[in-house]
């Protein structure tokens, strides 16, 4: 365009729009709660009393078909936070003390690239991975350098904290993670406090005193036990006990909007709610099966009010989370590699589409080998539509149960049931649930619990085929070292391929 003349040039037009865009400061908050699942009122639990997500949820698509790609709490963080899978982040296992899984030092995560980018980043709660190179942010009060109960259970800490947080920022752009510590079990780290810390704060001797939490409680008889919980009173009185813990986690999210409205940031704040893994009962976390691996997900997006408080079937996992949060910052991904000069992508896509109109996506991949050091299982998996397919690759194992779920009320009562022949009122035995074949085929609409594996039932046989190739493609792009295994050999160098073993498999 001609210089002088009295329109708009098209760069300069564009330069002022993307400095309006920064103008405007969006920012994101992603809350993570710790081991939750479907016990809230939008997801249509009647027993339960959830009044601040909900509040959330008449401002957000609330997803019913979300997944996280690993069912253990530093594994699927670690995915949250760069986008990819635990074998290609190698965040393997849990994080902390003996078990001192890492992530590679090459992975870009979020924290990091969105820094790079001139975002103020924060994190509140527990942060739980590793190492700190990998994952900086400018503003971190966790378990690193606090009391974990302080940052991730204490709503008025976590309150004051997220005050503190917007106060220094400085109008930069912001991406706050507050990563609560509510829901997770307690009994075997804080059993002073409850199975599930559902006493920590709640005003009796020696609790202590959380002034903005106000305790709900309930009765054993009140409660809904998911169908892969068996239904006994020792679950449903350890049910009881998290929901209390769920009501702290509940009234912590209102208190946290609430500092971002007081601070006039309602309207520019993309806000993410889901949790890490399933729930810790029978059948759920350290599992890839639905009830492991299915999470709730609300998406609240100031910009995209066309589909708030609906609900959306399009298949969502939480590798999607990093895509969507550079999307909503216009940040590209690097073009790097971790293994070789094999060039890293997220498979993962951003979830801003479906908040202006719902997408035919129906397909999310998983991928676990630990979460206790001890507990190696690797397990690969693909849903798709109805059918969901899971890799045992270690399957002549038994399935390893991990401490905190072992001393739990719902499992020590299934051990004893099952030992002394009592009815155990669960779907499965202990030996089913320890013993697993090779490849799992479900069919979800018409097994919605997962009982029956159709892996050779011919009528599957090509929908098995397909899903297979599907998953093996998937590890391939994500460069996974299990993809020939458990009856193969990866050499690499040159053409990578898979060698046979003939080891019977
Ligand atoms: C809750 O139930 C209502 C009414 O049946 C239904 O429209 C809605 O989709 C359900 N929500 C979820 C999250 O399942
Ligand atoms: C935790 O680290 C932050 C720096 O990110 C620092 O500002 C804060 O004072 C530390 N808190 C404690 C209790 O050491
Ligand atoms: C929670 O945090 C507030 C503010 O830091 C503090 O006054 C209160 O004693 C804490 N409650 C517990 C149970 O630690
Ligand atoms: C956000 O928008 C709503 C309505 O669109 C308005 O009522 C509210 O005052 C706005 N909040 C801020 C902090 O601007
Ligand atoms: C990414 O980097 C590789 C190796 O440095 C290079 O061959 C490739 O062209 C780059 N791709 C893009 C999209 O920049
Ligand atoms: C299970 O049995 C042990 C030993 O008999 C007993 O101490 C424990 O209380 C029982 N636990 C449950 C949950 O029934």
């Amino acid at each position: 365009m001609g210089a002088g003349g009295r329109g708009w040039d098209w760069g300069s037009l564009l330069l002022l729009l993307l400095l309006a865009a920064s103008c405007t400061g969006r920012n994101v908050l992603l809350l993570i709660a710790d081991d939750a699942g479907f016990e809230s009122q939008v997801y249509n639990n009647t027993a339960i009393k959830t009044p601040n997500l909900d509040a959330l949820a008449q401002r957000s698509l609330l997803f019913q078909n979300a997944f996280t790609s690993v069912s253990s709490c530093s594994p699927s963080r670690a995915a949250i936070l760069s986008g990819l899978p635990q074998h290609q982040n190698g965040m393997y296992g849990l994080h902390q003390d003996v078990h001192h899984f890492d992530s590679f030092d090459q992975v870009w995560s979020l924290p990091h690239l969105l820094s790079q980018s001139g975002i103020y980043t924060g994190i509140i709660g527990k942060k739980h991975v590793g190492p700190e190179a990998v994952y900086p942010f400018d503003f971190a009060y966790t378990e690193e350098n606090s009391s974990v109960l302080q940052v991730g259970r204490n709503i008025t800490r976590i309150k004051l904290l997220v005050r503190k947080f917007l106060q220094s920022r400085q109008d930069r752009p912001f991406f706050l993670y507050v990563a609560f510590h509510d829901p997770h079990r307690c009994g075997h780290s804080q059993p002073q406090y409850g199975v599930f810390c559902e006493k920590f704060g709640n005003g009796e001797s020696g609790m202590g005193y959380i002034s903005d939490w106000k305790p709900l409680y309930y009765s054993s008889e009140q409660v809904k036990v998911p169908d892969f919980i068996p239904d006994t009173p020792a679950a449903r009185a350890d049910i009881a006990a998290q929901y209390t813990t769920i009501s702290r986690l509940d009234q912590g999210i209102g208190l946290v909007l609430e500092e971002l409205r007081g601070a006039g940031l309602e309207n520019d704040t993309l806000v993410i709610y889901s949790s890490d893994n399933g729930i810790p009962f029978p059948n759920g976390r350290t599992n890839l099966y639905r009830s492991g691996m299915a999470e709730p997900m609300l998406v609240s997006s100031p910009w995209h009010q066309q589909r708030w408080g609906q609900v959306s079937q399009a298949f969502a996992s939480l590798l999607d989370i990093t895509p969507t949060i550079l999307d909503w910052f216009s940040i590209s991904y690097p073009n790097y590699s971790i293994f070789g000069n094999k060039i890293v992508k997220l498979t993962g896509k951003s979830l801003l589409p479906v908040l202006v109109s719902e997408q035919p996506w129906a397909t999310v991949f998983s991928s676990q080998n630990h979460h206790e050091v001890t507990m190696y299982y690797p397990m690969r998996s693909i849903q798709q539509q109805d059918f969901h397919l899971i890799h045992n690759l270690n399957f002549k194992m038994p399935f390893p149960i991990d401490q905190d779920f072992y001393i739990s009320p719902t499992f020590q009562d299934l051990l004893n049931r099952t030992k002394s022949g009592q009815p155990t009122h669960w779907f499965k035995t202990l030996h089913q649930y320890y013993y697993r074949d090779r490849w799992e085929l479900f069919d979800q609409r018409k097994d919605p619990a997962e009982t029956q594996n159709l892996v050779s039932d011919p009528k599957y046989r090509e929908i098995f085929q397909q899903l297979k190739t599907q998953l093996l493609a998937w590890q391939w792009d994500t460069h996974d070292p299990w993809v020939c295994a458990p009856d193969g050999v990866l050499e690499e160098k040159l053409n990578p391929q898979c060698w046979p073993l003939y080891n019977e498999l």
